[in-house]
C-alpha cells in the first residue's frame, strides 16, 4: 500500500552509526530508524546474543511464565523506580494499553465516562485510540469519528490544565510526551512536569508519560522525566528498548499497576523471548558502555556544533532538544532536506514540516557528531539561500529549555 513517501534507495547493511544502501553508498545515520537503533547497527555484543536466542527460543506464549520477561521487567522497574511492567511490540500498543489503564482506573472509581488530558502537537500513534489522543489534525483526517474522552490543552500552559481540573470532573489522567518528537522536538519544562505531577496527586489522576521516543537513555538519563525528579504512574516505552527488535512496554507505579487483572489486556507477541532478550541485552550494553553519559556528552557537542553554524542565521528559528534528541527549527517547510541530506550521505528526518530532527544511535562519537554538522551546515545554508522566507512565520509553541545542560 502507498502508506509511506519513500526515498528512492534501500538500506542493505549497517555497522555502528553507518549504513550502506543496496548500491553500496554509505550514509551517516542521524536517524537510527527514528530513535530505534540505540546501539547502532550490528553491535558486536548484541548480534551474538540475539543469534544465540534465535537458536534457543524465539516465541513461546503468555500462557506460560516467560523468564526473560521477568528479567526485563525487573530491570525496568529498577531503573524507573516503578513497580510492574506489561510488554507489547510497538509504541502505539504501549499507549493503547496506557489509555485502557486510565479508563479502567476511572471505572474502578465509579467514573462512567472517564476523560484523559492530552496535548496540542502530541503524537501517540496511529491506532484509532492513539490517533485520537494525538494532537495533529493531519493524522486524524479521514478517520473520524475519533475516540471520545480526550480533553486537549497546550503544552507548558499551567493555567490551561488547572482550568480543565476545575471544569472536567471526569478527568482521570494526564497523558504527555516529556519531549514531543513528531510535534517538532518540543520540551515540557521541568516546572510544568512538577506542577502536573502535583495536580495528579491532588486530584487522584494518573500521570502517564509517553517516553516512546524520548526515553531509553536518549536525553542522557534512562527516562527524560528523571531530569525533573518526578515519577509517572504509567510510562509507555518502545522504539529504543529493543535496539531494532520490536519491543514495547508499559511500566507502572503502585497507583496503576493493579488496574489490569487477568483477561483485561493481552497481545500474542508481547514479551516474547526474542524481544525480551533484545531488551535485556540493550540495557546491559548501554550500561557497560556508559551510553547515557555518551548521549549527554556527544549530544551537547552536537548541539554546540549546530549552534556555531546556525545561530543568528536568517531562517533558523531555534535549535533545541536534549542529549541525542535534537531539532533545528527553520522558518519555512523543509521536507526536501530529507532527500538532499541523503544525497550528501546523511540520514535525518523533518518533523512538524520545518524542524530538522536528529535522533542518532546513542553510540555516536564526537567525531561522528562533527561529521553530521559538517554535512548538514552547507545543506541548510544552501537551502535557506535558495528558498524564499515565508511572508509570515507561524510560530510553533515555544517550550523554554527544560533541563540543565
Ligand atoms: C512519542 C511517541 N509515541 C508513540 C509512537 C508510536 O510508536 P509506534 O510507531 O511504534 O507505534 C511514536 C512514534 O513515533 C512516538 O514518537
Amino acid at each position: 500500500m502507498k502508506t509511506y513517501g519513500r526515498l528512492p534507495f534501500g538500506l542493505a547493511r549497517g555497522e555502528g552509526c553507518w549504513v550502506w544502501d543496496t548500491a553500496g553508498r554509505k550514509y551517516l545515520d542521524g536517524l537510527a530508524g527514528i530513535a530505534v537503533n540505540t546501539l547502532g547497527h550490528a553491535h558486536p555484543k548484541l548480534v551474538p546474543a540475539l543469534q544465540e536466542q534465535v537458536g534457543r527460543l524465539i516465541h513461546s506464549s503468555n500462557y506460560y511464565r516467560v523468564p526473560l520477561q521477568e528479567q526485563l521487567a525487573a530491570r525496568l522497574v529498577e531503573l524507573s523506580g516503578l513497580t510492574n511492567a506489561f510488554f507489547c511490540s510497538t509504541g502505539l500498543e504501549a499507549n493503547e494499553a496506557a489509555i485502557k489503564i486510565a479508563r479502567k482506573y476511572g471505572h474502578d472509581r465509579g467514573v462512567e465516562r472517564p476523560e484523559i488530558v492530552v496535548y496540542e502537537k502530541a503524537f501517540h500513534g496511529r491506532s484509532i485510540a492513539t490517533l485520537s489522543a494525538t494532537g495533529n489534525p493531519k493524522i486524524q483526517a479521514g478517520f473520524e469519528p475519533l475516540v471520545e474522552g480526550f480533553v486537549r490543552v497546550p503544552l507548558n500552559d499551567v493555567a490551561a490544565v488547572e482550568e480543565v481540573a476545575r471544569t472536567h470532573p471526569d478527568v482521570v489522567a494526564v497523558f504527555l510526551e516529556v519531549i514531543q518528537g513528531e510535534g517538532g522536538i518540543n520540551l515540557a519544562t521541568i516546572d510544568y512536569l512538577r506542577t502536573v505531577r502535583r495536580l495528579c496527586d491532588e486530584r487522584g489522576w494518573l500521570l502517564m508519560l509517553d517516553e516512546v521516543q524520548c526515553g531509553m537513555g536518549r536525553t542522557g538519563k534512562w527516562f527524560a522525566h528523571q531530569w525533573a525528579g518526578i515519577k509517572p504512574d504509567v510510562m509507555p516505552l518502545a522504539k529504543g528498548l529493543g535496539s531494532g527488535v520490536p519491543v514495547g512496554a508499559v511500566v507502572c507505579g503502585p497507583k496503576a499497576a493493579g488496574v489490569f487483572g487477568p483477561g483485561n489486556h493481552g497481545t500474542t507477541f508481547g514479551g516474547n523471548p526474542l524481544a525480551m532478550r533484545a531488551g535485556v541485552e540493550t540495557l546491559r550494553i548501554m550500561e557497560e558502555e556508559n551510553l547515557l553519559d555518551n548521549a549527554a556528552r556527544v549530544g551537547a557537542a552536537l548541539k554546540a556544533g549546530l549552534a556555531r553554524e546556525f545561530e543568528g542565521l536568517d531562517g533558523v528559528v531555534e535549535i533545541r532538544g536534549q542529549g541525542l534528541m535534537l531539532g533545528i527549527e527553520l522558518d519555512r517547510p523543509c521536507g526536501e532536506l530529507l532527500g538532499r541530506a541523503a544525497e550528501a550521505g546523511l540520514l535525518l528526518s523533518v518533523t512538524a514540516d520545518r524542524v530538522i530532527r536528529l535522533v542518532p544511535p546513542l553510540t555516536l562519537s564526537e567525531d561522528e557528531a562533527a561529521q553530521i554538522v559538517a554535512i548538514l551546515a552547507p545543506l541548510v545554508k544552501d537551502f535557506l539561500a535558495g528558498t524564499a522566507p515565508p511572508a509570515v512565520v507561524a510560530p510553533l509553541p515555544k517550550a523554554p529549555g527544560q533541563q540543565p545542560e
